[in-house]
C-alpha cells in the first residue's frame, strides 16, 4: 500500500484529496496545524509546517503513527491574497513549502505533488492575457505576493529536481476551488461578465482537484512539471467565445472554443496525466 502525506489536509481542497486518496487505496497521513475531526485519513498528525524540525519528523516517522512515506502532497498555505498581510502570507507559505521540499529530500521521498495556483497565469488579468485559452506555455506573471510565492515555489522545485535527478515534482495550478454548495451562487455570475473575468470564468470542483492530485502522484516521470487544473466548462451560461470577444477584445483566441469551454486550458493535464473532470456546476 502506498503511504502518502497530505499537508493542508483539513482545508477545502485537502479534505477532498484525503477522501479521494483513501478511496483509491492509499494510506493517507494527514498533516495540518488545525485538526479535522471528520478526517478520512488513516493517520492525522498536528504539525506547524513553518517549523523545520517538525516537518522533518512528520515526513520521516512519527512514533507508531507512520514509519516512512512514499509520497507527499503539499497543499497547506494561506490560500489567497488579502486574507492576512502580504508579509504574513509570504512568510508562512514560502517557509512551509521550503520545509516540505527540503524535508522530503532528507527523508528520501521522490514523489511530490504540490498546489500551485491559477494566479501565476496573470490573474486578475488587469493586464490582458497573451492569448485565450491560457495555458502553461508562457512565463509566470504573478500580480500579488500570494502569487509571487507560488511562482517562487515553481522555481524552487526546478532546483530541487536538478539536485536530485530521481525526484518527480508536479505543481498543479488549481483554479478557484469549489464545493457543491458553492454552485448555488453560480447563476448570479451570469448577470455581469466582469464579475468573474479575473480568472477567465474558470473553477475547479474539489473532487476533480483531488482526481488531478492522484493522477499526478501516479504519473511516472522525473523532473519538474506544472499543469493548469480546472473544470472542463466555465461558470457562465454565455458562450465562451462571446465572453472572450466582449471582455478581452484584441486578445487572440488560438482555437475554436466549445460552447462553455474553460478558458484555462486543461489540454496538457488531459494529455499527460490522463486528467478528465467528472463534475460540473451544470449537474
Ligand atoms: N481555494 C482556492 O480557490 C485555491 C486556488 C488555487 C490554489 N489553491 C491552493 O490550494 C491549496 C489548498 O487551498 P484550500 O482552498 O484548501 O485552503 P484552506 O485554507 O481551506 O486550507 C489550507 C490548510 O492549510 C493549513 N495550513 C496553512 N498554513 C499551515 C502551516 N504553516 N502549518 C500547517 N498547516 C497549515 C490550514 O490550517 C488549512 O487547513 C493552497 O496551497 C492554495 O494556495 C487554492
Amino acid at each position: 500500500m502506498t503511504t502518502v502525506a497530505v499537508t493542508g489536509s483539513s482545508g477545502k481542497l485537502g479534505r477532498h484529496v484525503v477522501h479521494h486518496l483513501q478511496e483509491h487505496g492509499y494510506r493517507v497521513v494527514a498533516l495540518d496545524r488545525v485538526p479535522d475531526p471528520g478526517s478520512a485519513a488513516a493517520v492525522s498528525v498536528r504539525v506547524d509546517l513553518t517549523d523545520h524540525g517538525q516537518v522533518v519528523e512528520a515526513l520521516t516517522a512519527v512514533d507508531d503513527r507512520h514509519d516512512g512515506l512514499d509520497a507527499v502532497v503539499h497543499l497547506a498555505a494561506i490560500p489567497a491574497p488579502g486574507l492576512t498581510t502580504n508579509a504574513a502570507t509570504f512568510s508562512n507559505n514560502i517557509t512551509a513549502t521550503y520545509n516540505v521540499f527540503a524535508a522530503a529530500r532528507t527523508a528520501g521521498i521522490r514523489n511530490i505533488v504540490w498546489a500551485s495556483s491559477e494566479t501565476v497565469l496573470g490573474l486578475p488579468f488587469d493586464t490582458a492575457p497573451p492569448y485565450i485559452p491560457v495555458d502553461e506555455g508562457y512565463p509566470v506573471r504573478p500580480e500579488s505576493t500570494y502569487s509571487l510565492v507560488k511562482s517562487l515555489e515553481e522555481e524552487m522545485a526546478r532546483h530541487f529536481c536538478r539536485w536530485v535527478p530521481e525526484l518527480k515534482m508536479i505543481g498543479l495550478r488549481f483554479s478557484n476551488v469549489m464545493d457543491p454548495e458553492d454552485y448555488a451562487r453560480f447563476p448570479a455570475f451570469d448577470a455581469d461578465p466582469q464579475l468573474r473575468r479575473w480568472n477567465l470564468w474558470a473553477y475547479i470542483d474539489g473532487r476533480d482537484g483531488a482526481q488531478a492530485v492522484r493522477r499526478a502522484l501516479e504519473h511516472e516521470a522525473t523532473g519538474v512539471d506544472v499543469f493548469v487544473i480546472a473544470n472542463a466548462d466555465s461558470v457562465m451560461s454565455r458562450r465562451s467565445a462571446d465572453l472572450a470577444a466582449e471582455v478581452y477584445p484584441g486578445v487572440p483566441v488560438t482555437r475554436e472554443l466549445g460552447e462553455h469551454e474553460t478558458m484555462l486550458s486543461i489540454d496538457k493535464a488531459r494529455r499527460v496525466l490522463g486528467y478528465e473532470p467528472r463534475f460540473s456546476w451544470r449537474g
